[in-house]
């Protein structure tokens, strides 16, 4: 029995693990070393760790966690393969520690690590689940660090959370807080892991049951490397908004392919008024060609915004598009179908041509998940 305690490191000899923080990485090899230091020197004083989870970043991210971690015992490195995103990311940081706190923090330098001190302080109070960092509460600012457009998607965003959702959060875009670890065992199976938006999945899933502690901070403005998140995310956000609304019933997933699905029947329809009316085409022709072309625009659409996690590039991306026309060819078969059966009994086009597309949406949800942006 003895034995085995001796060889245990000094730090869980003193006192048990206090927090585990956990940072998100992709491309971040050289503001890691950086982001340890000044952490290291933040929380003196407190049994801490760092959990660095890297999504197989093409800059050798990993490799960088990995050396830190050799000569720092407080540092751990998990290193995913074939999956991206910050949430995600988050998730199986947060899940992998036993301490008695987690905190996430961005690895880029953006995030003020001296908050953490107040943060810890103010959970250990137990009057607090969980502790944000707010650039939208006195003293806090954006700064300089988000662009015009970010800033107005973010304040957006802000206002639906609050509104929509009646989330008390000042800034719950913000993607630095600290949370009871129990907490996050508890939500964890209500959280989306796909999209950036943790804060507001945490706090959301909560259902106001979170006692909230907000501290001001000034965001900082990038070092080295590039931002990942584009203005895109805010679409992703807003389906977290939206799966919230309607409590977890439907995926955010399903609710983006199904908003893509809804902008392929408009391309079909107005392809199809085209071809008929325009060049003349036979119903059956031109509805054939008008799937042909909102097909190939639902998968380009899908693949950016869907799937953005799974995006298809280059050769995966040509045979990604070739397997969703053959996925689809059976929707499309359905499609001109009941188009064709409405149309001979009703030559209504447009309602026709709607209930075929519609249709081969479903079927395409289905059959593409799996096949086309299915993982091998
Ligand atoms: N593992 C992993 N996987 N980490 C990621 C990924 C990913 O797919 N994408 C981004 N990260 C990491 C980055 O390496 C960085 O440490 C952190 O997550 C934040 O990413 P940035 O790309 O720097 O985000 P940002 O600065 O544009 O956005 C910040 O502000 C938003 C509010 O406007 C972040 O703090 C967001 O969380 C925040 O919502
Ligand atoms: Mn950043």
């Amino acid at each position: 029995m003895s034995v085995a305690t001796d060889t245990k490191p000094a730090a869980s000899q003193t006192t048990s693990l206090e927090l585990s923080l956990v940072l998100p990485t992709y491309n971040e090899a050289q503001n890691l070393p950086l982001v340890v230091d000044l952490v290291e020197k933040a929380l003196a004083g407190v049994n801490w760790e760092i959990i660095v989870v890297d999504d197989n970043s093409p800059d050798g991210t990993t490799k960088v966690a990995r050396e830190l971690a050799q000569t720092n015992p407080r540092v751990r490195a998990i290193r995913r393969i074939g999956r991206r995103g910050l949430s995600g990311a988050c998730i199986e940081g947060m899940l992998s520690s036993s301490a008695k706190f987690v905190a996430v923090m961005d690895a880029d330098l953006q995030h003020d690590e001296s908050l953490l001190p107040r943060m810890l302080a103010a959970l250990r109070s137990g009057d607090f689940d969980i502790a944000v960092a707010s650039r939208h509460v006195e003293g806090g600012d954006v700064g300089s660090g988000l662009s015009a457009v970010r800033s107005w998607g973010s304040n957006l965003a802000n206002n639906l959370a609050r509104n929509l959702l009646k989330v008390t959060l000042s800034d719950p875009m913000s993607g630095f807080f600290m949370v009871a670890r129990d907490k996050v065992d508890e939500l964890a199976p209500k959280l989306s892991s796909q999209g950036f938006k943790i804060l507001l999945d945490l706090v959301a899933s909560a259902n106001g049951t979170l006692r909230i502690k907000e501290l001001p901070f000034v965001f900082r403005e990038r070092q080295h490397g590039e931002s990942k998140l584009d203005t895109l995310v805010t679409l992703d956000y807003l389906g977290l908004l939206v799966a919230k609304l309607f409590n977890d019933m439907i995926s955010v997933r399903f609710l983006m392919y199904s908003a893509v699905g809804a902008t392929g029947v408009i391309v079909h329809l107005i392809t199809l008024q085209l071809l008929m009316f325009a060049a003349l085409l036979p119903f059956t022709t031109a509805q054939l060609a008008a799937t042909v072309v909102a097909m190939t625009s639902n998968f380009m659409l899908n693949n950016q915004l869907t799937y953005r996690d799974r995006r298809l590039k280059g050769l995966a991306w040509l045979r990604g598009l070739l397997s969703f026309y053959v996925v689809c060819s059976v929707g499309v078969l359905a499609n001109v179908g009941v188009a064709n059966f409405i149309y001979d009994a009703q030559p209504l086009w447009w309602f026709a041509g709607a209930a075929g597309a519609i249709m081969g949406a479903v079927w395409n949800f289905v059959a593409s998940n799996a096949v086309t942006w299915g993982r091998s």
